[in-house]
């Protein structure tokens, strides 16, 4: 196991068929629409490229990249963009793809900022969710799994941009979190 990881919290068996479920649910509620996901930077990358592939329908990619958090891991409230979508979504349905739901705080923002752009749809998919964090209610229509308080890294999750490329993830080690 790679320095600085406690444990593994979900095992890659289970990320797959998890991945395959959610892609099922996707393919049944977007048949027939023309779908654009949009992955938030870099957190949901790993996740995005999986899901996309498992999904059987057809679907454009866009990103956007955001700030929420500095080197360390803890929530500041404050959001910034730094990369925004090159794509117009008005009239879109737009599915935003995240690696995780802590606070609430990043998607709350994300999602005001895409509603004013009057999409046909906007939802939420997030491989994880740490409901016992939640400081703003945040729609999270597609959620992977829910997990407790600890932090996750691996499958695109980093603490100070490390372990991104772990195959599984992981519980960081409690002497390595400032959290
Ligand atoms: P929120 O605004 O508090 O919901 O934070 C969302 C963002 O915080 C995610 O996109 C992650 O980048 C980061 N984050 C929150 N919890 C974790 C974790 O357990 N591991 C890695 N990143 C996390
Ligand atoms: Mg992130």
């Amino acid at each position: 196991m790679r320095q600085g990881v406690e444990r593994v919290l979900i095992s890659r068996a289970e990320i797959d068929s998890k991945v395959r479920e959610l892609a099922r649910a996707l393919d049944r509620e977007y048949a027939g629409k023309n779908l654009l996901i949009v992955g938030i930077l870099k957190g949901a990358m790993i996740f995005m490229s999986d899901l996309a592939r498992a999904m059987t329908i057809d679907v454009q990619f866009d990103f956007m990249a955001v700030s929420s958090y500095g080197s360390s891991s803890k929530s500041t409230g404050v959001v910034r963009i730094q990369k925004d979508l090159d794509q117009n979504i008005q009239g879109r349905h737009v599915l935003v793809v995240e690696d995780i739901v802590d606070t609430g705080l990043t998607l709350n923002y994300l999602l005001e900022i895409l509603k004013a752009r009057e999409p046909a749809s906007v939802r939420i998919c997030t491989l994880l969710d740490k409901p016992s964090r939640r400081e703003v209610e945040v729609p999270v229509d597609f959620n992977g799994f829910a997990i407790p308080d600890e932090f996750a890294v691996g499958y695109g999750l980093d603490y100070n941009e490390m372990y991104r490329n772990l195959p599984e993830i992981y519980v960081l080690k409690r002497e390595v979190d400032t959290y």
